[in-house]
């Protein structure tokens, strides 16, 4: 097994660079990139990277400043369904709106198998709570430290709920999700 770990700081240019000889590169599996504030474009270019690569199966995009752009590339190669089983997008300001292309993908996602969405801010007016139950792949999910409550908290429980016990779900420091989910 070979991880590519590039934890020093990369442009966006650098990310550019980097993400087209990885598409054909069949030795890297694990790719860590925490830490690298790519930002929206840097995520895309990513991501287009991983939606042709099929030998990637894990990536660290975590702290990258991402955005709800990126947010939006990063669904769009999750759509694909291709080899990734673990995606740590921890940190990235996601927004509601990024639950909007998020949800979508991890319905039509069956792979991936470990997602870390801790550290956004993931709030109560759109939920993942329905796309978790319809997904079918995912073992471990992460939504500690966001804004999830209110309604968005009650609709997460329910979904979790569905597929529970096969999802871990850490959803610590959301207000009041923990006194929803039993
Ligand atoms: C894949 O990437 C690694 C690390 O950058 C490099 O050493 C190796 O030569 C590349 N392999 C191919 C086939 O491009
Ligand atoms: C995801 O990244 C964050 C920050 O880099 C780290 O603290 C966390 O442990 C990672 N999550 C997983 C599941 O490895
Ligand atoms: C995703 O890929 C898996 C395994 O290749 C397949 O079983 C599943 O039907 C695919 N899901 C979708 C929604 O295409």
């Amino acid at each position: 097994l070979i991880c590519l770990s590039l934890s020093l700081s990369l442009s966006l240019s650098g990310t550019k660079a980097l993400s087209v000889p990885l598409v054909t590169n069949t030795s890297i599996l694990r790719l860590n990139l925490r830490d690298n504030w790519m930002e929206g474009m840097g995520g895309a270019a990513i991501a287009e990277m991983l939606k042709e690569n099929c030998y990637i199966t894990e990536v660290d995009l975590s702290d990258n400043n991402l955005g709800d752009y990126g947010a939006r590339a990063v669904a769009g190669m999750l759509r694909a369904n291709g080899t990734l089983l673990s995606l740590n997008l921890s940190g990235n300001r996601f927004t509601d709106q990024s639950v909007e292309h998020l949800g979508p993908a991890l319905v039509a996602n069956s792979k991936l198998r470990h997602l870390d969405l801790s550290h956004n801010s993931l709030g109560e007016r759109k939920h993942l709570g329905d796309s978790v139950s319809e997904n079918t792949g995912l073992r471990s999910l992460s939504l500690a430290w966001n804004g999830i409550r209110g309604r968005g908290a009650v609709m997460l429980a329910n979904g979790l709920g569905v597929t529970f016990p096969v999802i871990y779900a850490t959803w610590m420091n959301n207000a009041d999700l923990k006194n929803k989910i039993k």
